[in-house]
């Protein structure tokens, strides 16, 4: 059997384990239930989707003196990637005294439990919810359960405990004053170490006999001199889609670098026209940063996945994916994003829209990878109009999400950029409809033109979440709406 030569520590409500023999594909999941028998924590879907499994995992704030936590689907996430973090788990609520936790005490009180199986997910994600918000509206408490599936009870009695819950205000911070003196002692090298020649030295996480490793690295140096040298690692960002090909494909890929540790990439840089965000910046702090800019791709985002899946997931990962549906490349394509590519110290910029050259496929050469992502600024008189058809509103695949961008010059639509998911191999501009709207006042603008444009523009093929006709239909149908508001405006 492979033998693991290296430990993965993170802190447990006031000690520091030392995980060691596990291999660089165990799940947080696995480790918790079946070597911690923290079984607390239910295994549902093993895919992110059902929210039973989910757990806090904490990381010293900026000035090292308290915890900054995020709800994650532990089922999905690779244990290694613990490495100098904590985590607080449903075992954790219970005081020594046997004081539950309040979100705990009202679920009991206000009947919001039944079979149990979802509730310890469902308290993590409340508990975690009231740490960074102790008066939350109900859009908030229901936005945070949105990952959270409950079969039997049903969400009202839920949110009424949630409610009681935070009137005990002084009561919602769990005490973690312990963990931080461990989390300083186990925090992870901020600096590459290197050879006396200067050659950089990458010391894995997890290191078998046979030479596969998990490493996690601190800088963006450190990636792109290792990237270079074992150009066929798979880069691990926040494990959504990861997570997936390792427990339903069973993929176990020789090299994994964890990108989450990277200083650099974890930066958001702003100019008077830009945002830069590094490549391991997650989807919940792109969509608050994007909330005041751009309300639609905030929204898109508020309806990517579930929180615990946007507390990881980031763009780069979405982008390099490449599906078909990924749902923020029609917003980035639409405001003419650019990907910033690196391979070892050289660098090159690429419009997302040049990026991909098919089905899952991109640009990206051998030992290359996204650096960051560029996105201008709104532009004075700017309107930026975005929207994604699924059949639930929240943690549901795109039929399609469609972008668009313009301006109104004298009445008339110019500077248009439309994009969408779902018509094509990738998500893409559409050039041809953009013609039909470039140069008309939206009045002008007529259904049978656009069809007609979408007709030429893509392949019409059924798909399994809708049909051609029901995805043409729409495609039309949020150009028109987009446009609408102006219409009026035009007729006032
Ligand atoms: C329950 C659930 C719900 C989801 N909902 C949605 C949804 O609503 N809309 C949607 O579009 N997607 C959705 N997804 C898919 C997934 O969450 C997204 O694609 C996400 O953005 C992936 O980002 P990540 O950081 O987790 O990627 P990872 O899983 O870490 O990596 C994904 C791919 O990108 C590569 N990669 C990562 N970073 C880089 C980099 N810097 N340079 C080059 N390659 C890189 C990895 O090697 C891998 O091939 C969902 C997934 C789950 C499990
Ligand atoms: S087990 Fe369903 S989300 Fe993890
Ligand atoms: S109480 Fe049974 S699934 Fe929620």
């Amino acid at each position: 059997m492979t033998q693991v030569t290296n430990t993965v520590r993170f802190v447990l409500d006031g000690r520091i384990v030392e995980a060691q023999g596990e291999r660089r594909t165990t799940t947080v999941l696995d480790y918790l239930r079946e070597q911690l028998h923290r079984t607390g924590t239910k295994e549902g879907c093993a895919e992110g989707d059902c929210g039973a499994c989910v757990v806090m995992v904490g990381e010293l704030n900026a000035a090292g003196t308290g915890v900054e936590y995020v709800p994650v689907n532990s089922c999905i996430q690779l244990l290694p990637t613990l490495d100098g973090k904590s985590v607080k788990t449903i075992e954790s609520l219970k005081k020594a005294d046997g004081t539950l936790h309040p979100v705990q005490d009202e679920m009991i009180k206000c009947h919001g439990s039944q079979c149990g199986f979802c509730t310890p997910g469902i308290v993590m994600s409340l508990v975690n919810l009231v740490q960074v918000l102790p008066a939350p509206s109900r859009q908030q408490i229901t936005d945070s359960l949105s990952g959270n599936l409950c079969r039997c009870t049903g969400y009202t009695p839920i949110i009424d405990a949630t409610f009681k819950a935070v009137e005990k205000k002084a009561e919602l911070k769990i005490d973690d004053h312990a963990d931080v003196a461990l989390l300083q002692e186990i925090k992870r090298s901020s600096t590459p170490t290197l050879t006396l020649d200067g050659e950089i030295i990458l010391q894995p996480v997890v290191r078998t006999k046979k030479g596969n490793e998990f490493v996690s690295p601190a800088t963006l140096a450190e990636v792109a001199d290792y990237l270079v040298k074992h150009p066929t690692t798979t880069l691990l960002a926040g494990s959504t889609e990861i997570g997936l090909q390792v427990n339903k494909q069973f993929v176990r890929p020789d090299h994994i670098m964890y990108l989450g540790n990277v200083a650099e990439l974890r930066q958001v840089q702003e100019t008077a026209t830009a945002w830069r965000m590094g490549a391991a910046v997650s989807l919940a702090t792109t969509e608050a940063l994007l909330a005041k800019a751009y309300p639609d791709f905030a929204e898109v985002l508020r309806r990517f996945g579930s929180p615990p899946i946007r507390s990881t997931a980031t763009l780069a990962g979405n982008i390099a994916n490449g599906s078909p549906i990924g749902d923020s490349m029609p917003c980035l394509m639409a405001l003419g994003a650019t990907l910033m590519l690196r391979r070892g110290d050289k660098t090159r910029s690429v419009l997302l829209e040049n990026f991909y050259t098919g089905m899952k496929k991109n640009v990206l050469v051998a030992g290359e990878f996204i650096e960051a992502i560029e996105l201008p600024k709104p532009a004075a008189g700017q309107v930026f109009r975005a929207h994604k058809v699924s059949k639930r509103f929240e943690q549901d695949i795109s039929a399609t999400c469609a972008a668009m961008s313009y301006t109104l010059r004298g009445g008339k639509l110019s500077a248009v950029k439309l994009a969408y998911n779902g018509l094509a191999q990738s998500p893409c501009r559409a050039p041809k409809l953009e013609a039909v709207l470039d140069g008309k006042a939206p009045a002008e603008v007529k259904a049978a033109d656009l069809d007609a444009a979408i007709t030429a523009s893509f392949t019409a093929r059924d798909g399994l979440r809708a049909t051609w006709a029901y995805r043409a239909l729409v495609a039309r149908n949020l150009v028109l709406d987009f446009i609408e508001e102006q219409t009026k405006t035009e007729v006032a």
